[in-house]
């Protein structure tokens, strides 16, 4: 949540740092500021809106360009989205410049003694007291010692920028908990929230640590700590290209995202499937871990939203076919349950970002209490990444579009890895049933390919029910996921709809009885082991007049007199079912937005990655 830019270097800074800014919007977008260091001092210029309201400002009125300046786009935690809390906020001389992302949880203490001591407040935020706390310490002291003064005094959650009057040719930065990376360009460097904002610039990046703090001059970054203590850290060179971050063409990122998925479950799967000698493997690490797992061992797996029901999905793919209970827990709940964890039990984070505030408290609560960490994620060097004991990256690319769509389908492609190579260590699957699987998943990107092919079929299907606001998404066993995600997808995207996911054998518990005439229900009923139990609850929505739109499999002829609306998709192993049935449930979800004229790539209220709690 928000985006954070900085930059130092000899190109114009303004367009520089709105463009990187631009690709960070998924972050946050209720309003966006820039400040520069130029001839008149720290200008600075902030908009209510997206960043196109403040480029649009620029652009009728030109701030003068320089070569160091801080921008930020905000997703309001504390003050309305206004002007006057818009980023970046400055001390009582206008002669420092602070962006943040985080939450700041003592600001009230810290606001009322900067008052006692005459500092004046513009803002609601809880970020102006950075400002004036460094101004107030940089009285007496030189700014980098100020600056890390101020650090030491902020309890909670921040990514820091500074930018001072006194200081043309380096900024400050520093993180505890939020996201902030440093990238190396040819005599320039950036701060960034994420690594796509500096793509096209440089794919040299330092990740920080917590507590770190960063001189950024044009040669790059000093670290040191909070104590002042030199650091010294390489830069890594990241693998994701420029075209990742850009649309190609595409009119959304989210339809781009949809489309890339056979090449992302490619990516997931490479260099540990070996389709030839069907083998699978893991990098040294953590194959270490995988093989050192006691036979006692349990899973709780944590997560947030779409990244939780990867892990429903994961639930139902380890329990069957490896033996290891498993436990999913919405990781905003297992901080606060008491789980039992000890030595025999592994803690698995699934996340995109790697940056998600719920699950990495509830990684760090773990490792707390004794267990051991993985982590499947797709951000490199993100928080999480670092804070495990081991890691399975998803290698999906960067997801700009709020709703997630390709890291989905690769966190459970990476859930199928690990449950397959388990399972084979562990002898729990009979050799048949184990090579059927993995040859399934080898096959994975090619049925993916094949389900895109419903696009046309979809978007008719779509153009047929836009109208509706209120939908019911049912599903069983593994795709009782896939239920939960199609509704998250729709209402997510397309916020004038009320679409909820259920198991479909709940139905009859409570929620049928808003079924009426033309109440639309997607049910998602390929072949698998409960197919004649879905038919029955798809029968019991039609007796109530409901409208059926059914996502099968090909091949199956009886469907159809099921089904008002009917959607196929290839035939797999029910095991893999959830990653083909999400494709027609992502495209259902966008042609409905679209048909309805939403912000689909950012929808309001939401922000890509939930760095507060
Ligand atoms: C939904 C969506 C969110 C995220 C959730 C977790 O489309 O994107 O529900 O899945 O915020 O984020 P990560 O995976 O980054 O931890």
């Amino acid at each position: 949540m928000c985006g954070i830019v900085g930059y130092v270097g000899k190109a114009p800074v303004v367009e520089t740092v709105l463009e990187a800014l631009r690709r960070l919007e998924y972050r946050g977008y209720d309003s966006a500021g820039i400040a520069v260091l130029n001839g008149r001092g720290i200008e600075v210029r902030k908009r209510v809106g997206k960043i196109e309201a403040l480029v649009e400002s620029i652009r009728r009125q030109p701030i003068r360009d320089g070569h160091i300046a801080v921008c930020h786009s905000r997703w309001a935690t504390h003050g309305e989205p206004t002007e006057a809390n818009a980023h970046p906020h400055t001390d009582c001389k206008q002669t420092l410049a602070v962006v943040h992302n985080g939450i700041v949880e003592n600001y009230a203490e810290l606001k009322s003694q900067l008052l006692a001591k005459g500092h004046r407040f513009r803002s609601q935020t809880d970020t102006e007291v950075i400002a004036h706390l460094v101004e107030e310490y940089a009285k007496r002291e030189p700014l980098d010692c100020a600056f890390r003064h101020a650090l030491k005094e902020l309890r909670g959650s921040y990514a820091v920028c500074l930018l001072s009057k006194h200081e043309p040719h380096r900024l400050f930065g520093a993180k505890n908990s939020s996201p902030l990376i440093v990238g190396v360009g040819k005599r320039e460097a950036f701060f960034a929230s994420d690594v796509p904002a500096i793509l096209g610039r440089t794919r040299r990046v330092v990740y920080l640590n917590d507590h770190e703090v960063v001189e950024l001059s044009a040669s790059g970054p000093r670290l040191t700590t909070l104590d002042g203590k030199r650091l010294h850290r390489k830069a890594t060179t990241v693998a994701w290209d420029v075209a990742a971050a850009r649309k190609e063409g595409y009119p959304h990122f989210m339809l781009k995202e949809i489309h890339e998925q056979p090449a992302t479950i490619e990516q997931t799967l490479f260099n540990r499937l070996d389709a030839g000698k069907r083998r699978l493997t893991f990098d040294r690490r953590t194959k270490q871990f995988l093989d050192r797992l006691s036979p006692n061992e349990k899973f709780i797996v944590i997560a947030c939203g779409t990244a939780y029901h990867a892990g429903l999905v994961g639930e139902y793919m380890l329990e069957e076919c490896t033996r290891i209970p498993v436990d999913v827990d919405l990781a905003s709940e297992f901080r606060y349950r008491g789980a039992q964890l000890g030595r025999d039990t592994t803690v698995i984070a699934i996340t995109q970002s790697g940056e998600t505030a719920d699950t990495l408290a509830s990684i760090q609560m773990a490792k707390a209490h004794g267990a051991k960490t993985l982590a499947i994620c797709n951000v490199m060097g993100s928080s999480i990444a670092r804070a495990v004991d081991a890691m399975l990256y998803t290698h999906a690319g960067p997801e700009i579009a709020v709703a997630s769509t390709k890291a989905y389908t690769s966190q459970i492609t990476a859930l199928a890895l690990l449950t397959l190579y388990l399972a084979k260590r562990r002898a729990c699957l009979p050799p048949a049933q184990w090579r059927r699987l993995f040859d399934g998943l080898a096959k994975l990107p090619e049925a993916v390919q094949r389900a895109l092919e419903t696009e046309r079929a979809v978007k008719a299907v779509a153009g047929e029910y836009a109208r509706a606001r209120n939908f019911y998404y049912l599903g069983r066993r593994y795709n009782y996921p896939s239920a939960l995600e199609g509704a998250l997808k729709l209402k997510e995207i397309c916020p004038v709809i009320h679409a909820e996911g259920y198991a479909a054998g709940e139905m009859k518990h409570g929620p049928i009885s808003l079924i009426r005439k033309g109440w639309p229900v997607m049910f998602v009923a390929p072949h698998s082991s409960v197919y004649e139990k879905v038919i029955s609850n798809i029968e019991e929505v039609r007796a109530r007049k409901g409208a059926c739109i059914v996502i099968a499999s090909e091949g199956d002829p009886a469907i159809k007199r099921h089904a008002d609306s009917l959607i196929t998709i290839p035939r797999t192993e029910e095991f893999f079912s959830p990653v083909v049935a999400a494709i027609p449930l992502q495209l259902f979800a966008y042609y409905v937005a679209d048909a309805n004229g939403c912000d689909i790539d950012q929808p309001p209220n939401l922000a890509k990655s939930v760095t507060v709690e």
